[in-house]
């Protein structure tokens, strides 16, 4: 036996035991005679100890030829230590060795394996598996484990299956591009890598299955970002004979039950916000609702008064930020610049400060009368003391722009506490997105959506105006998941494939199995797909979905560990009739 215990296992009850350990090397103390060295593995960390006057000479002098890392086993009594360290579990005791064995040597690692390390991020990626030996990082996978047992433990609970698709598939449009894979046996025919399972678990729905999950690796070439990876997780899943609200009621459930058992958080039910409203509450269709600071129109009091830049708006819209009169001229200067950044987009920035004394002082002081700012600010329900930021423009931008300020300002305020949890849904989504570059509609979240059935009609004379039975699962401003219900009728669906501009064929190329199986039996039904790595990254209180993927890519798409992508052998090209055109 390698060892009798782990090295996070051993309390004061194991006084006077023998035990063996095994683990790496973290910490080596040497102060003359005494000499500690910190033991970890998975476990914990414990203390083992060797005394100069008593441990065997050839124990020391083996246990002196050890660096940090080094994978070692020791064997020694259980001793209840002098100086206790209640900062870990196992800090009452320690373990004085007689035997000490070095299973294996270790180079000295290139960054610390330490909590807080000093190695870089490129270079904890290049060595991920000694990234992964530090604790935080280790924490972050066992608790994605948790959450991906929690899940399966809720839906076994409820009937649902787990049932695997496979990734060797056609293109399904989510959106993004696809990642494809050249098939040998098949010389100029490709695979492409599922964006989702989607069109397979709604066969699994004709098949009679009823209720299906998986968790299960998706891809998508798109733009890398701190939530997106081109390849991660969903807990996908899908469900018969519901309706809408059976399926918020299910997934509203799971969320609880993770909330619950991993966190000990009992949620409340999550509030309900259409589409429309969160675009005018909130300038988003994943508002973060942990703070108020709602939108307020403001065209009726704006307009009107003389000043070109309200006037000419198509949106007067602003925020209300309590307590923040008092910032000063240079402050309110930085906002300004904020909102004027490209990304963000906005031409400037109105503030009008509601001081504490009552009097009003405002950019726009020019334009209006201090009785009708005054009224402005009964809109706003601003009370001395209060800071208000006005946008104006075209309605998308200036909702976008001020979402943002807004965001910015919760966090400036302190108003995003990272334990705290918003969640909503968000429903009611426009069916389909009017792209002005490529002059067509495109389905807003995938084509197999169903229109809302009374609409179906308009789907002829005005598409944009189409609402979706869909809808998202939001929390504290990140969108978790999303789903909808889905057409189950051929025609509705070859409506559909009309609209988004495909024309018979295309549509009989790509989907006519699906369209097929619409006619075989297909139940009513639908479902919804959650971003893992995005709630596990909400559950652990990151930005970023990175620390919670074992082995991850940057945001160039490259794992820097194992070198990809990285270019194929002549044969294999060759092999595969593929030729790479020079530029
Ligand atoms: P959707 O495209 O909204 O829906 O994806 C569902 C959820 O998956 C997560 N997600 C991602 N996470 C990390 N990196 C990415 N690149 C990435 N892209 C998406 C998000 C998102 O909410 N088939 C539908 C679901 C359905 O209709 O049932 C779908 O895939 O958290």
């Amino acid at each position: 036996m390698l060892r009798t215990h782990t090295c996070g296992e051993l309390r004061i009850e194991n006084v006077n035991e023998h035990v063996i350990l095994a683990g790496w090397v973290q910490r080596i103390r040497d102060k003359g005679g005494m000499i500690w060295i910190d033991l970890r593995d998975r476990y914990g960390i414990t203390q083992l100890i060797f005394d100069e006057s008593k441990t065997h000479p050839d124990v020391i002098k083996k246990m002196r030829t050890v660096g940090r890392e080094y994978v070692v086993q020791a064997a020694g009594k259980v001793l209840e230590r002098f100086s206790k360290n209640d900062r870990i579990p196992t800090g009452d005791i320690e373990i004085f060795i007689d035997e000490f064995i070095i299973l294996n040597p270790a180079k000295v690692p290139p960054f610390t394996i330490e909590d807080d390390t000093d190695g870089g991020e490129d270079l904890r990626m290049k060595y991920r598996y000694l990234d992964l030996r530090r604790r935080p990082v280790r924490e972050n996978l066992l608790l994605r484990h948790r959450i991906m047992q929690e899940t399966r433990n809720y839906f076994s609970g409820l009937h649902f299956a787990e049932i695997e698709t496979p990734f060797l598939i056609k293109s399904t449009p989510e959106g993004a591009r696809d990642f494809v894979v050249p098939s040998r046996i098949n010389p100029g025919e490709f695979y492409a890598l599922p964006q989702s399972p989607q069109t397979f678990k709604q066969l699994l729905m004709v098949s009679g299955f009823d209720r299906y999950f998986q968790i299960v690796k998706c891809f998508r070439d798109e733009d890398l970002r701190a939530d997106r990876q081109p390849e991660f997780t969903q807990i996908d899943c899908e469900m018969a004979f519901v309706t809408q609200e059976d399926i918020l009621a299910t997934f509203e459930g799971l969320v609880k039950h993770l909330f619950r058992s991993i966190k000990n958080i009992e949620l409340e039910d999550f509030p309900v916000l259409n589409f429309n409203e969160a675009m005018r509450s909130y300038g988003s269709d994943k508002p973060d609702i942990r703070f108020g600071m709602k939108f307020v129109e403001l065209n009726d009091l704006a307009k009107g008064r003389g000043f070109n830049v309200f006037d000419q708006a198509e949106l007067v819209v602003g925020i209300c930020a309590p307590g923040e009169a008092e910032r000063t001229r240079k402050q309110l200067d930085e906002l300004t610049d904020f909102v004027k950044k490209p990304q963000i987009g906005a031409n400037g920035l109105v503030t009008i400060k509601y001081n504490i004394d009552g009097s009003i002082k405002s950019t726009i002081d020019r334009f209006y009368t201090g009785d009708e700012l005054k009224k402005w600010m009964e809109k706003f329900e601003a009370v001395p003391g209060d800071l208000v930021l006005v946008l104006a423009g075209k309605t998308s931008q200036t909702r976008k722009a001020l979402s943002e300020l807004r965001l910015k300002l919760g966090d400036e305020l302190g108003l995003r506490e990272k334990n705290t949890f918003a969640p909503l849904w968000v429903v009611d989504f426009p069916l389909l997105e009017w792209d002005e570059e490529t002059k067509r509609y495109y389905a807003m979240h995938h084509p197999f959506t169903s229109p809302k059935l009374d609409q179906i009609d308009l789907l002829d004379t005005n598409p944009g105006q189409v609402m979706a039975n869909s809808y998202d699962m939001v929390i504290n401003g990140v969108e978790l998941g999303g789903g909808s219900i889905r057409i189950h009728d051929r025609k509705v669906q070859q409506k559909m494939f009309d609209v988004l501009g495909f024309t018979q064929e295309e549509a009989k190329r790509q989907f006519g199995f699906l369209m097929d199986a619409f006619e075989y039996g297909a139940p009513p039904h639908g479902g919804i797909a959650f971003g893992l790595d995005r709630t596990c990254a909400l559950f652990g209180g990151s930005d970023s979905i990175r620390d919670f993927i074992a082995f991850p890519k940057n945001n160039a798409g490259r794992d820097v560990m194992i070198d990809t992508p990285a270019t194929i052998s002549q044969e294999q090209l060759d092999e595969l009739r593929l030729q790479l055109k020079k530029d």
